[in-house]
């Protein structure tokens, strides 16, 4: 089953055609990183009108790359949720007009069920249940994902998603917007024991994270240099904070491994591209006996080869729209229906 794919809910245009869920035909994207970046982050209302220029091109080229014409597709498939709400709607309405045209069904997809599904495309094998931590630019949550549409959410953070604080830290220390992989980059380069960053530990729910005292901890030992006229060593700063958002993701896992007796843990998401973090989970995992599913670089951002993939099995199990498909900016990865 031939899938056309598309993902517009933040600064990526994105369009892909999956086969079965597992194999990419091809991922195409239109990334609007460099025009947001003079403004520190995505401005949503531009990030809207770039969609609407990117997408129908984007589509055409997708078909061309795959060598297909529009008869060998057999479904659309959008994210309508969640996101930045008119960027999601460039999409869904994109997505709606083809299914119309083509008369093929509309497969809706949860951008954080996308994330997850991006391990399938990597990872023939793998296959429901296991269990995944879900580190992005607005989610952190550890998911026990029981089959490939029925999930259950174990923690999440209370506050900031980890993504979220890369992206603030890494914007006062002056790197270029999404500060995650520049933050990475330095922290190679630092001394961790340099700076001590603080660890929470939130609420009554062992797998709950917070991650707003960290950045607010990291944001005034910048500012405080700044006043009295020290020189920050950014790299060190910068492995300081990889090691903080570490530790408290990784203990979470372990509770959460040895709790639910899941032996297979896959990790998705922007941030888990962090080097820190995959070395961890990897070390961490694999001791406790477990099987580590790390997505390739390329599959950890924002795609639409993982919306194409989670489509295929949301088809499966019964999920197709109509044409009253909407777009929401926020909504749960629990099984709702749409
Ligand atoms: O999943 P994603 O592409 O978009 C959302 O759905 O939010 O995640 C984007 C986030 C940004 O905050 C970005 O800074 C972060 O992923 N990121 C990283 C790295 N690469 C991207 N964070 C830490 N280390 C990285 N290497
Ligand atoms: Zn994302």
């Amino acid at each position: 089953m031939n899938i056309l794919a598309v993902e517009s809910s933040c600064d990526e245009t994105a369009v892909a055609l999956v086969a079965d869920g597992r194999k990419v035909l091809t991922d195409c994207i239109a990334s609007q990183v460099e025009l947001h970046r003079i403004y520190g982050g995505v401005v949503p209302e531009i990030a809207s009108r770039k969609h609407i220029e990117a997408i129908y091109a984007l589509a055409d080229q997708a078909l061309i790359k795959a060598g297909m014409t529009r008869r060998d597709i057999d479904a659309i498939a959008v994210t309508y949720a969640p996101g930045l709400i008119g960027a999601v709607l460039v999409g869904v309405n994109f997505a709606k007009a083809a299914a119309l045209a083509l008369n093929k069904p509309l497969i809706p997809v949860h951008h954080i069920r996308g994330h997850i599904a991006a391990n399938y495309l990597a990872y023939p094998d793998l296959k429901p249940p296991f269990l995944c931590l879900v580190v992005s630019g607005g989610h952190t949550m550890i998911v026990d994902v029981r089959d490939y549409t029925d999930m259950e959410i174990l923690g999440t953070t209370l506050d900031d998603a980890a993504g979220e604080c890369f992206d603030k830290v890494g914007r006062v220390l002056g790197m270029p917007y999404p500060g995650g992989a520049a933050l990475d980059r330095a922290a190679q380069l630092g001394d961790e024991t340099r700076y001590v960053l603080p660890r929470s530990k939130p609420g009554s729910n062992p797998y709950d994270m917070s991650f707003s005292g960290l950045k607010t901890a990291t944001l005034n030992l910048i500012h405080h240099a700044q006043q009295v006229g020290e020189v920050i060593d950014t790299n060190s700063l910068c492995a300081a904070f990889c090691g903080a958002v570490s530790d408290t993701l990784v203990p979470r896992i372990v509770a959460a491994m040895k709790q639910t007796g899941r032996r297979a843990l896959a990790v998705a998401g922007g941030v888990a591209a962090n080097s820190r973090i995959r070395k961890d989970i990897l070390e961490t995992a694999q001791g406790l006996g477990g099987q580590v599913y790390l997505p390739p670089l390329h599959l950890c951002g924002d795609n639409a080869a993982m919306i194409g993939a989670q489509a295929y099995f949301e088809y499966l199990s019964g999920n197709i729209a109509d044409m009253q498909l909407n777009a929401y900016a926020t909504k749960s990865i629990l099984g709702e229906r749409v």
